[in-house]
């Protein structure tokens, strides 16, 4: 525990960071250079717990006994007898070390110094002490209250106490600490990136609109947050820098490569919700979101037949037979049945050359994901496939009530390539050793709110599977961003999530 902790910074992070170093029990003081940054943000940690008490969360005793230990600063001298110092000022490299400079010549030599930087080297800033082996990060989330994980980050000179003391701390003030190298994005802003970045690449391609992309992840994967809808909220003046500046950071690694359609956005000012109009129109606050297209009236089904080389083929036939489909075992289709492929990667026009199958029947489906844990099934068309095949196999897959999209061909179907990105990304995390893998899991879940972690979310998928869909999308699209991670590669065969500490 820090008996007495400063924050410096009132602004969105250091208020929450305040509050719950003084739930905690630490005595804290809050100092910005601006003094009514200061008294706003008094203001509205007290309005917080007084929010709380009147919801039942928190004791009337508790939130005075919060109030009590929290003091505002107008002068950074106030600070000398602090234990801790926790910076969320701007986020710029030469003001946070003009500011520990200040503080080394002000602070006791054993007190710790911490800076909640999203996006810059730990070691860089601390490169500007005296004494850098007392600095560490401390990345938390916003809102910090609700946000409960916390990103530990020893730069290159940190003594390892230091961290440890961050950690046990983070657990006192009810977060959970995670463990990460100084590397660009840490963890969580790392492994967010393959999610807005691929879903961008996708749109681009015109394989569906957005609210279709939304939809997809948010049914078939269970995001909460379809990847537009996220950049609507965050903005793209906060998301389109972080996937710039990620990417430049990594030397222009292909998997982090950012989009064309975001800086075009950004410059012309659709920024999202706060701008009333990103990749949705909002209108009081409520997206207008065109509607899902109806599924087809179709009077007769034809005959359906499955390519022998569909991914979860027995499935598939599970679920034909459940949708009381008429289904062919014949070699071939004849001449009047839907066809059916279920490729990992690969896009359905070349699966219906490669087989021989008539490309005008042919329709495809992801099941990367079993269908049984999936609320929407994915259809793709190729160019030649007729409107009475797609109406048909639409109307056949909507038959039990569940939602069907229908997007065009491309390799990998929408979850396919952003769940294969997601997974990959993730491997290379492990592969250079950011984090542990249960960090990794840890830290997505609770700083991305993401349904699984993605080493979770990989073995459900099936290792293979998802190997199988980079494999085959580095095959269509030649482009390095799919080249599997060996992390990958090697777990592949084993499964991602195991526990123990491998290797
Ligand atoms: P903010 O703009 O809301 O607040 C920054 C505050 O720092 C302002 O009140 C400003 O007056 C004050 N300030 C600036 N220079 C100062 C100095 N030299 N001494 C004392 N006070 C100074 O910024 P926000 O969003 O709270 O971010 C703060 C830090 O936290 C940044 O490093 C940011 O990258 C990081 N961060 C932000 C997250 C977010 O979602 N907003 C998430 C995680 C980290």
């Amino acid at each position: 525990m820090f008996p007495r902790v400063a924050v410096i910074g009132a602004g969105a992070m250091g208020r929450g960071i305040a509050q719950i170093a003084a739930q905690a029990g630490s005595r804290v003081t809050l100092h910005d250079t601006n003094p009514d940054a200061v008294t706003a943000a008094m203001q509205s940690i007290g309005e917080q717990w007084d929010k709380q008490v009147g919801k039942g969360r928190l004791t009337a005793d508790a939130a005075s006994a919060g109030k009590a230990c929290l003091r505002g600063a107008t002068q950074l001298g106030e600070l000398a007898d602090c234990d801790l110092v926790i910076e969320a000022v701007v986020e710029n490299l030469q003001v946070k070390q003009q500011l520990f400079i200040e503080l080394e010549a002000i602070v006791k030599p054993q007190t710790v110094l911490a800076t909640n930087t999203s996006s810059l080297s730990v070691t860089a800033i601390g490169s500007a002490l005296q004494h850098p082996q007392r600095l560490a990060g401390y990345h938390f989330f916003n809102p910090v209250p609700v946000m409960k994980v916390v990103e530990v980050i020893p730069g290159l000179k940190t003594d390892p106490p230091v961290c440890k003391q961050l950690t046990v701390y983070a657990r006192q003030m009810g977060h959970q600490p995670v463990q990460a190298q100084d590397t660009p994005g840490f963890i969580v802003n790392h492994a967010g990136r393959a999610y807005g970045t691929e879903a961008l690449r996708i749109a681009s391609e015109g394989v569906a609109d957005y609210a279709t992309i939304d939809r997809i992840l948010r049914d078939q994967v269970g995001f909460k947050l379809g990847p537009f809808e996220l950049m609507d909220l965050t903005g793209l003046d906060v998301s389109h820098p972080v996937m710039e500046s990620i990417y430049r950071q990594y030397y222009e690694e292909a998997r982090y490569r950012p989009s064309v359609i975001t800086a075009q956005r950004l410059a012309g000012g659709l920024l999202g919700r706060k701008t009333s109009e990103g990749f949705y129109r909002y209108v009081e606050g409520q997206p207008e979101l065109p509607p899902e297209p109806p599924v087809p009236p179709v009077a007769e089904l034809p005959p359906v037949w499955v390519s022998p080389r569909a991914a979860r083929r027995a499935e598939l036939y599970q679920l034909l037979k459940d949708l009381d489909a008429k289904i062919e075992t014949g070699q071939t289709p004849s001449t009047a049945a839907l066809t059916l492929v279920a490729p990992l990667g690969h896009d359905v026009t070349t699966i219906a050359v490669v087989e021989r199958l008539d490309p005008a029947r042919t329709v495809g489906i992801d099941l990367l994901l079993e269908d049984a844990v999936t609320r929407r099934r994915v259809l793709a068309t190729n160019p030649a496939t007729r409107p009475d095949m797609r109406n048909a196999a639409h109307a056949l897959f909507a038959r039990d009530g569940k939602a069907v999209s229908v997007i065009r061909d491309s390799g990998g179907f929408v979850t396919q390539r952003v769940v294969a990105g997601i997974v990959n990304v993730a491997a290379d995390i492990c592969q250079q050793r950011i984090c542990t893998p249960a960090d990794l899991e840890m830290a997505v879940t609770l700083g991305l709110a993401y349904p699984l972690g993605p080493l979770a979310l990989g073995d459900r998928c099936g290792p293979t599977n998802v190997l199988e869909v980079l494999f085959n999308l580095q095959t269509v699209y030649g482009d390095p961003r799919y080249r599997p991670s060996p992390w990958l590669r090697r777990r592949g065969a084993i499964g991602l999530s195991l526990l123990h500490e491998e290797e």
